[in-house]
Formats: C-alpha cells, sequence, structure tokens
C-alpha cells in the first residue's frame, strides 16, 4: 500500500467520530467508557448489542458480529465496497482524495476503467429506454404492454429495448466517445475473429441490473416470444459480479417490512414492484449462493422464498433454503398453486392474494418435512420409521433449540409416537455427523488451528482475547512479551492478530488499531475489532493483563508436556516439571 493513501486514510479516520457518524441511526447510551445501542445494521429489537468505543474508535455488534472502525460502519450500513466507503467518508470530512492509488493496490488506471464501465453502462441503460419508446422500439413496447408493464414501471426499472441490428448501440456510443474494444470490455459488444466487434443485445427488452448503490452493473435482456436464449445476461465483468448482486436490492433494501422475499426471474420482481410489493429480490440467471445469503443479511433478517411451482423451482428452493438456514437468515417458503409463477399468479389473482400466500408461507424446515412425508405411507409403520429417520435429518441442522424441540413435538403428536423416540433418531444423526466432525476437529488441532470450545479452551480463548485487547498499552506488551510468542496463542486469528502487534512493537512503531484492521479482509475484520474493542474497561490495563498471561504461559506448558508424554520423552518431563515448581516456589 502507497505511504501517502494511508495517509489519506489516517487523516480521514483522525477526522471522523464514529459517535457522530452512528448517531443518527440509533439513540445511543453511555454505559461507562462506551455507548451501547440497538444494532443499527441488524434487526435488533430488544437488547442493545451495539457497543461503540469513543477511545478506540471502534465498534462492535454482539447480535450480528459486525464490526471495525468508521470505514467498515459505512460499507456495513450503505452496502458499500471500501473504497466507496472511504470516498464518502472523505467527503464528509472535507479530505481530498489522492488519485495515485487505492487500497487494495488497483492502480488508478483500473480504477477508471471501473468508472468508465459504470459510465458505459449507465449511458447504454438510456439509450435502451429512449429507443423502447422510439419507431425502432415498438415490439418491444408492445411486448411489455402485453405482460401488463405499465410506463411507470417501465421508468422506474429503466427498462429498454436493445434495437434489431448488429451495430445500432457501437454505433451510439462511439458518437459518445466510447470505443468498440471498450464496449466489449463491458459485455455490451463482442467481438468477431476478424477483428470487427457487434452489438452483444439484439431485438431483446433489456433489464438493467442496479447494485445498492445505484450503478447500473450489466444488462439482462429478454428475447420478444419465443426463442433462445430466453434470457441473456451480460457476462461478468470488472464491475459485473453475479454471486455478489440480486436483481431489485436497491429498492427491497429500503422496505421496512423487515423480510426479503426471494424470486427466480426479473419479471416476478418487476411485476410484484408494480403491484405495490416492493421488498423482492432475484438472482442474475445463476442459482442463490452463499455471497448472495450474506449480502441479504446486511438488510433483512427473514426471507421467503418465492419460487416457481415446477420441480425445477422447487428444487432451487430446497438448495437456496439450505444456504439460508446455515446463514440463519429465518427463511419461509410461499407454494404457488394458481400460476407457475408470482408474475403469472399476480397477473391473474392480483396483489392482495400473493399477500395472503405470503403469510401463508411455511417455515423451511415444515416445508422439508411435509416434503419427505409426501413420499411415505405413514398407514405402514416400516414406512413411518423411514420418514422420522428422513425427517431427522432435517431437523438436525436446526439451529434454535425451541425451534428443534417444537418440530419433534409436532411430528411425534403427528406419527402417534412419544417426542423421545423422534429425539432419539435426531440424536443418532446428530450423533454420525458429529463423529465426522471430530475426525475433521481433530485434524484441525493438528493443523494447530482453532478448536471446539471445552470449558477449558474457552476459558484460554478468552484470556488470549483479553491479553491482544490490553496490548494497545506498550508497558503490557512488555510483561507480556517476555513468556509469550504469538505462536503460543491457540487460536489462528489470535495468533495474526498477535504477530502484527509485536512487529508493530519490535520495530519500534506505535499501536494503530486501524492499521491492525487495514490488514484483515471484511469477512474478518468484524472478529478482530470485536477482540481489540473489549479491553472490558479496566483502570490498570498492565493489572489487568497478569491472569490472562498465567493462564496463556499455564496451557503452554500444559501443551508441552503432552507432547512430551506422547513422545514419551520423560526425562525432557522431568526437567520442565522441575522448571515449573521453581518458578511456583520463586513467584
Ligand atoms: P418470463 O418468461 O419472462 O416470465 O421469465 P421467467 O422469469 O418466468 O423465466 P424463467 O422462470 O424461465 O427464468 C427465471 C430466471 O432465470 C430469469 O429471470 C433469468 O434470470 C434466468 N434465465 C431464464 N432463462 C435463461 C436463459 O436462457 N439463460 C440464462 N443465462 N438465464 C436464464
Ligand atoms: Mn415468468
Amino acid at each position: 500500500m502507497a505511504g501517502d493513501f494511508q495517509d489519506f486514510i489516517d487523516e480521514v479516520l483522525e477526522k471522523t467520530d464514529i459517535v457522530d457518524l452512528v448517531s443518527p441511526y440509533a439513540k445511543l447510551k453511555r454505559v461507562g467508557n462506551r455507548f451501547q445501542c440497538l444494532c443499527p445494521l441488524h434487526n435488533d429489537k430488544k437488547t442493545p448489542s451495539f457497543s461503540i468505543s469513543p477511545d478506540k474508535q471502534l465498534f462492535h455488534c454482539f447480535g450480528c458480529g459486525a464490526g471495525g472502525n468508521a470505514i467498515h460502519f459505512v460499507m456495513a450500513k450503505e452496502g458499500l465496497d471500501f473504497m466507496d466507503a472511504l470516498k464518502l467518508l472523505a467527503e464528509r470530512a472535507n479530505v481530498p482524495f489522492p488519485d495515485t492509488r487505492s487500497p487494495s493496490g488497483q492502480s488508478a488506471a483500473k480504477h477508471d476503467k471501473k468508472k468508465r464501465m459504470y459510465e458505459i453502462n449507465k449511458i447504454a441503460a438510456r439509450f435502451f429506454f429512449d429507443t423502447l419508446r422510439s419507431e425502432k422500439g415498438k415490439a418491444g413496447l408492445n411486448y411489455f404492454k402485453n405482460r401488463n408493464i405499465l410506463p411507470k414501471t417501465i421508468k422506474k426499472f429503466g427498462l429498454g429495448y436493445a434495437p434489431d441490428s448488429r451495430g445500432g448501440l457501437l454505433e451510439y456510443m462511439s458518437g459518445q466517445g466510447y470505443s468498440p474494444k471498450e464496449l466489449a470490455e463491458a459485455g455490451l459488444a463482442v467481438l468477431r475473429e476478424n477483428g470487427s466487434y457487434y452489438d452483444k443485445f439484439r431485438n431483446r427488452v433489456m433489464f438493467p441490473i442496479i447494485d445498492v448503490r445505484g450503478n447500473i452493473i450489466g444488462f439482462g435482456g429478454r428475447v420478444i416470444g419465443e426463442g433462445e436464449p430466453k434470457y441473456l445476461n451480460s457476462p461478468e465483468t470488472l464491475i459485473f459480479k453475479k454471486s455478489q448482486n440480486l436483481f431489485g436490492l436497491n429498492f427491497a433494501k429500503n422496505d421496512d417490512s423487515g423480510r426479503i422475499l426471494i424470486m427466480e426471474g426479473y419479471m416476478d420482481v418487476i411485476s410484484l414492484y408494480q403491484s405495490g410489493i416492493i421488498n423482492s429480490v432475484a438472482s442474475l440467471g445463476t442459482a442463490f449462493g452463499e455471497e448472495h445469503a450474506r449480502l441479504l443479511k446486511k438488510y433483512t433478517t427473514h426471507a421467503v422464498l418465492c419460487y416457481d411451482s415446477d420441480e425445477a423451482g422447487q428444487k432451487a428452493a430446497d438448495r437456496a433454503g439450505k444456504i439460508l438456514l446455515d446463514a440463519d437468515i429465518k427463511t419461509r417458503v410461499l407454494t404457488i398453486n394458481d400460476g407457475k409463477d408470482p408474475d403469472e399468479f399476480i397477473n391473474k389473482n392480483g396483489a392482495d392474494m400473493f399477500r395472503v400466500l405470503i403469510e401463508q408461507a411455511k417455515p423451511y424446515i415444515e416445508y422439508k418435512i411435509d416434503k419427505i412425508k409426501q413420499q411415505y405411507n405413514l398407514d405402514d409403520n416400516m414406512e413411518k420409521v423411514e420418514f422420522t429417520q428422513e425427517a431427522a435429518e432435517v431437523i438436525v441442522d436446526i439451529k434454535s433449540r425451541v425451534e428443534a424441540e417444537l418440530t419433534v413435538k409436532h411430528l411425534a403428536e403427528e406419527l402417534r409416537v412419544s417426542p423421545e423416540a423422534v429425539m432419539a433418531e435426531v440424536e443418532n444423526v446428530r450423533r454420525r455427523k458429529s463423529s465426522v466432525e471430530k475426525i475433521r476437529e481433530v485434524r484441525q488441532v493438528e493443523k494447530g488451528a482453532r478448536v471446539g470450545a471445552s470449558p477449558e479452551k474457552f476459558k484460554l480463548q478468552n484470556a488470549e482475547r483479553l491479553l491482544l485487547s490490553l496490548m494497545s498499552e506498550k508497558n503490557v506488551f512488555a510483561a507480556a512479551s517476555d513468556k509469550i510468542q504469538p505462536s503460543d496463542f491457540t487460536v489462528d486469528l489470535h495468533r495474526r492478530i498477535a504477530q502484527i502487534i509485536y512487529d508493530t512493537y519490535n520495530k519500534g512503531n506505535t499501536f494503530s488499531f486501524n492499521d491492525i484492521l487495514s490488514r484483515f479482509d471484511s469477512a474478518e475484520v468484524g472478529s478482530v475489532a470485536s477482540i481489540l474493542a473489549d479491553d472490558k474497561n479496566v483502570a490498570n490495563k498492565l493489572r489487568a493483563a497478569e491472569t490472562p498471561i498465567d493462564i496463556i504461559v499455564a496451557a503452554k506448558h500444559k501443551r508441552r508436556q503432552n507432547e512430551l508424554v506422547s513422545d514419551g520423552n520423560l526425562e525432557e518431563l522431568e526437567k520442565e516439571i522441575q522448571v515449573l515448581k521453581q518458578r511456583k516456589g520463586g513467584v
């Protein structure tokens, strides 16, 4: 990272007070040396789980796990990437942007290229939009009319029409100063073998795909009437990542119903929006994936899957449901009985009937179990057993104990057996799965990675966390580094944080939270902030560090002893025990 860019980041952070930054979003309450509030980053209704340390200029939420400095807050709150969040804060703090390099090391050239690509998409969208309402766009306009799309909806979504010509867009864009090569890089033109270019989208109605910041990042183009492919999407480009964006999220994120509806198609989202249901999204011609779930989680805690009623749609709902369950998003599955997809249903029955379907949507687990049930004849005892075993495979994935118990109880009543009997099947599955897990865990221990939490390990890991947070004071480092090295930390993340802190002090540099945070990516920065921000508000850090240091040192010796025992090295073991005895006697 260029030094002057780091200076720029530091200046922006210095001129930004994180308390000021958060305060418009939540009612802050002072507790000791920190502020607490309901978390503005997730649907936090009851307990204030969001905490800000004004001294350290860090925040952390125990509920959703988000954390970091002012930049990370803006990233999470506005759904921006690091650069855009930094820019926003720079503007707010009146710090001019240096035109050298960006923090990810991306060159100014790459940054400019992205900027031009956004421009190209914007101008192209305008061109498609204008064409739709021109003489050449009649086929497109007719198509939308036939599908009951109103002019105000066309405007809202910026829908358009790509003319039936090989160079309509190319020509127009070249008049605006954009080369065919640039258009190809933006996914709007295709290079022929002979070196010439042609328009990628021809005679199609166009759906601009807009990210949460309002940038047009790509397009979907639908054939008019029948034809293959039905939908043609922009290829992945510098700015278009299908796994990281959802159609309609730019609108859905502003809805306050507390849930987001997930559709299969663009037209479903548009049709619903037109009927006043504005909280739906669709994936971009790809399957719904883990990154989509993570993106959604920034905006909601509840999802409703509204996939097509056909076999493929139901399979996709199954997969998406499991991904959402794992991401801890409360998910329901809506079943459409009349019409193939939400768009058809609404056109047939109206939005109010669709709202009824939303309310009737079954929790994902119940939906799964019902589906399994259909494959068995529950009058037959043998099939009853098989059914229960298959259902147990689903129940075991439920995170909430209460939900699991309720599901078991419900199932037991239906099968007319005891809940204990059903629970026993679930436990069987769990045991089987956990023995697989255990093998994995042992392998991780062998690799020295983080291990599961027995009370002792829990205590040790907490000691490591506490010590790291206290090390912002140099005398704590001095006391600890005598006895503890970064490699003595037992959790990988702790080890890496420790290494950075040790390097900083050893080089004679000053401790900087922002420097540490800047070395972790967005997936880890929340955990890092939660560790560093949490020093329990102690007055005397050096004194507070004594216990965690003792715990870490003791654990280190215990590990050493275990190693010697398992190596059968009794001679060394004897020495080690002597050293420990002397230590205890001496202190
Ligand atoms: P309409 O027929 O216009 O109502 O579309 P639909 O959304 O009902 O169609 P469908 O259920 O077939 O497709 C759902 C989504 O899958 C679309 O919105 C596209 O994103 C994607 N999709 C459909 N057909 C194709 C295709 O041929 N290629 C690609 N890449 N994606 C497609
Ligand atoms: Mn459809």
